[in-house]
């Protein structure tokens, strides 16, 4: 069976891209009573505010939201808040039970930023389960920002982190089909799942923010492979005077345009948190010459306490938990 190598199919359809022509960026289709406003009684109110991706930000904003109701701080909980994500085996993009590379090992990738401006972060780590506490163990423990593959495997031993295995029966199943279906046509990217990363920023009730990003990274990439999630800038990024931002979906787009600092530096110049977060997707969009067909979302918060969220693509989900109300919403999206 010849194999087209993933190299020379990102070639091929960078190619076909810049063959093609752009299409005119349609308004939203997908709307919600809160997309791209406050989140209820959050502009102004002062109190605590979790934004997380996807579905399963909705019981992560819970234990997030346990933390911030009791007094606690932003960067508690956005670590509490992505743990049950990462231990959650029903949850196929983040930590234990995340989908495996195309070695079929499970690597992972987290990063967290405080209100202080300390950051932390680990990339291609196997074994540990919640890479976030590690990530957060550098930023605490070192003058160092990112620690990578064996350096943060021995890093979190010597740090009393236990070992385990990640790979779930489902995940290996996952593998398995994939690899079946691999043909001479195949382009080696799955087609049918989704790209769940989970980002999550909070403020808490003395207005101070925090974020932490984590993620098992595209299914079935190259051994190696790292994403945005732990780039500091890419995947997350928090500037407390101005707000937070976190990215999901094609994690060389947000690499490529700095992704959640852009969102950051455009609510400093004044934009709503909605409108930062569209104005870095249109930014990835410009620079490609076709339509994309990947997709990028990005959930912003400001320090005002102002929530927006926007994706490329429909389908991606974002929750707010906001006065002890804690909803999954549609966001809006751009293409
Ligand atoms: N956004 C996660 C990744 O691309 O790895």
């Amino acid at each position: 069976m010849r194999r087209i190598s993933r190299r020379s199919f990102l070639k091929f359809t960078a190619g076909l891209g810049a063959a093609g022509s752009l299409l005119p960026l349609r308004g939203a289709l997908a709307r919600s009573p809160f997309a791209g406003f406050p989140a209820p009684s959050a502009a102004g109110s002062g109190g605590p505010i979790v934004v997380s991706t996807w579905k399963h930000g909705h019981p992560a904003n819970d234990a997030a939201w346990r933390i911030l109701a009791g007094g606690g701080a932003a960067l508690d909980a956005v670590e509490a808040g992505v743990r049950v994500s990462e231990g959650d085996p029903g949850v196929n993009g983040v930590g234990y039970g995340g989908l495996p590379d195309e070695d079929c090992t499970v690597t992972l990738d987290a990063s967290i930023m405080g209100p202080d401006y300390r950051a932390g972060a680990v990339a291609f780590i196997e074994s540990y389960r919640h890479p976030i506490s590690i990530a957060r163990k550098v930023m605490e423990t070192t003058d160092h920002v990112l620690i990578v593959g064996a350096g943060a495997e021995e890093f979190a031993r010597k740090h009393g982190f236990e070992r385990e295995e990640l790979l779930t029966e489902a995940a290996r199943e996952a593998w398995i089909k994939w690899k079946q279906r691999m043909s001479d046509t195949d382009d080696w990217f799955p087609k049918d799942l989704d790209h769940d990363t989970i980002g999550l920023v909070a403020r808490d009730a003395a207005g101070d923010l925090a974020g932490a990003c984590t993620t098992s990274g595209l299914a079935f990439k190259i051994h190696g492979r790292v994403g945005d999630s732990p780039i500091v800038g890419a995947g997350m990024y928090v500037d407390n005077e101005v707000g937070a931002a976190a990215a999901t979906g094609k994690g060389e787009e947000v690499l490529k345009t700095c992704g959640s600092f852009l969102v950051v530096e455009f609510m400093r110049q004044g934009l709503s948190p909605r409108a930062a977060c569209k104005k870095a997707l249109e930014r990835i969009v410009k620079k490609h010459a076709a339509k994309p067909a990947f997709q990028v979302a990005f959930i912003a918060l400001s320090k005002e306490g102002e929530v927006g969220a926007l994706s490329l693509q429909k389908d991606f989900q974002y929750a707010v938990a906001v006065d002890g109300k804690n909803e999954l919403i549609d966001a809006e999206y751009l293409l």
